[in-house]
């Protein structure tokens, strides 16, 4: 049977890292939802148009190849912030959860990871887990993944801007971000890597 492992939560929570080390250890594929938001936020402002053009975000949305992301570009701080203003457009929702859909019904399964996939995209989904850490943990491990990567870290920024996400992202009306009833939470606060693993696998170990 095939099994979907839908992974939610806030900005820098994690969630990423966790998904891709869940469709490693189980052979599926992985599809990072939060990069069909950036690359529409990214379409818009390479054509100059502001993020609030709901026609021109749903064309955008609609025209996008999983398979060619730019993603260093997409990863970039303010192409997540962006992403979260044309996330908050329901008509832009609408016309990625079919993309989303098809992805989690491949045969063997899949791991999804974003912020409404066990509310919305995957209700059905063998696995829930939301994952969860402390603004001022998520904003460390922003930071430290930044200064890894050689760019300039400014800490009270940093934090800033993960804060407005969260509000922004837990206060639309359109899916906005929240555990899913029957999801398992993992704060992951006090947690490495490893220990985030090992506790993911046992909680869909025992889920499946
Ligand atoms: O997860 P990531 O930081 O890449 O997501 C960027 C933005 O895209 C989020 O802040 C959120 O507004 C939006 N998003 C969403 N639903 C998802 C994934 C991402 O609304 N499933």
């Amino acid at each position: 049977m095939s099994l979907v492992i839908a992974i939610d939560g806030p900005a820098a929570s994690g969630k990423g890292t966790l998904a891709r080390k869940l469709a490693e250890h189980y052979g599926l594929p992985h599809l990072d939802t939060g990069l069909l938001y950036r690359a529409t936020a990214c379409a818009l402002l390479d054509e100059g148009l502001p993020l609030d053009d709901v026609e021109a975000a749903v064309e955008a949305a609609r025209g996008l190849s999983l398979t060619d992301f730019d993603e260093a570009r997409l990863r970039a701080r303010e192409m997540g912030e962006a992403a979260s203003v044309v996330a908050a457009m329901p008509p832009v929702r609408a016309a990625l959860i079919d993309m989303q859909r098809a992805f989690a019904a491949r045969p063997e399964g899949a791991v999804l990871d974003g912020r409404d996939i066990g509310t919305v995209i995957c209700p059905e989904a063998r696995v829930k887990i939301f994952v969860t850490a402390t603004p001022e943990t998520r904003a460390q491990r922003r930071a430290l993944e930044l200064a890894s990567r050689g760019e300039a870290v400014d800490y009270a920024a940093i934090l800033d801007d993960v804060r407005k996400r969260d509000a922004r992202d837990s206060e639309r009306s359109a899916a906005p971000l929240k555990a899913a009833d029957d999801a398992i939470k993992l704060d992951t606060s006090e947690l490495d890597r490893e220990e985030v693993l090992a506790a993911a696998l046992a909680i869909v170990e025992r889920a499946r």
